[in-house]
């Protein structure tokens, strides 16, 4: 039985999340690590920054990138990266590309990765009908996504249609994950991803067969 651990708020999620990867980060052994970009991740990563930790032995793997975007845009993938927790930290960057799931297992598998969740049950940019067993590959974004990553953007015209994408196989296979999630909105899709029918329409529902899943929520 899946259970989804509630945090007070916002920071409270933020924080706790960050101590449990920077325990990892403080070990001193090799760490590869996915990570999330999107609204929810950012105060975590402020909070891991502020623990001056050393990075060197970290790999971060992004989860995924728009395709057609220039990497200093601000709304790239690439950036939001860089304004969140590369250009603080000392660490080893790499980011999704066609031979990507060669290149995560030549560097000794994902130990840990974050993941968001989108309102449509996607995660990373696995959208519903995404096969169970995808690796990295580049994906169509919904119409919902579109919409909801429009805040980000000055228009919806603008939100790119296409991204590159971890795959759903390429998750499952990290040894462990973390999901972090706020807002009644959230709730509602990840009640229905961890505890209803397992379906590709709903890609985050795969996490049910994961191993070593811990889901984080707030209001
Ligand atoms: P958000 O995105 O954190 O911006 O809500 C989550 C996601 O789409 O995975």
């Amino acid at each position: 039985m899946i259970t989804i651990q509630y945090l007070k708020n916002y920071e409270e999620m933020s924080r706790y999340v960050a101590t449990l990867v920077s325990i990892r980060i403080q070990s001193g052994e090799p760490f590869n690590i996915g990570t999330p970009t999107g609204g929810t991740p950012v105060g975590m990563y402020k909070e891991l920054v502020a623990k001056n930790l050393n990075w060197n032995k970290v790999h971060t793997f992004n989860l995924d990138e728009y395709v057609n975007i220039d990497h200093q845009h601000p709304q790239s993938y690439h950036n939001f990266m860089w304004e969140n927790l590369h250009k603080y930290v000392d660490t080893n960057i790499h980011f999704p590309h066609v031979e990507y799931d060669t290149e995560i297992g030549a560097a000794g598998g994902l130990d840990l990765t974050i993941l968001g969740i989108g309102t449509n049950g996607h995660i990373a940019f696995n959208e519903p009908g995404s096969e169970f067993g995808s690796t990295t590959r580049v994906v169509n974004l919904s119409q919902q996504t579109i919409v909801d990553n429009s805040r980000f953007f000055d228009s919806i015209d603008q939100v790119p249609t296409q991204a590159i994408t971890m795959g759903l196989h390429t998750i499952m296979k990290s040894r462990q994950v973390l999901l972090i999630a706020q807002g009644q909105k959230k709730l509602d899709i990840l009640k229905k991803a961890l505890w209803e029918k397992v379906t590709t329409e709903i890609p985050a529902s795969i996490l049910q067969f994961h191993p070593n899943l811990r889901v984080f929520y707030c209001d």
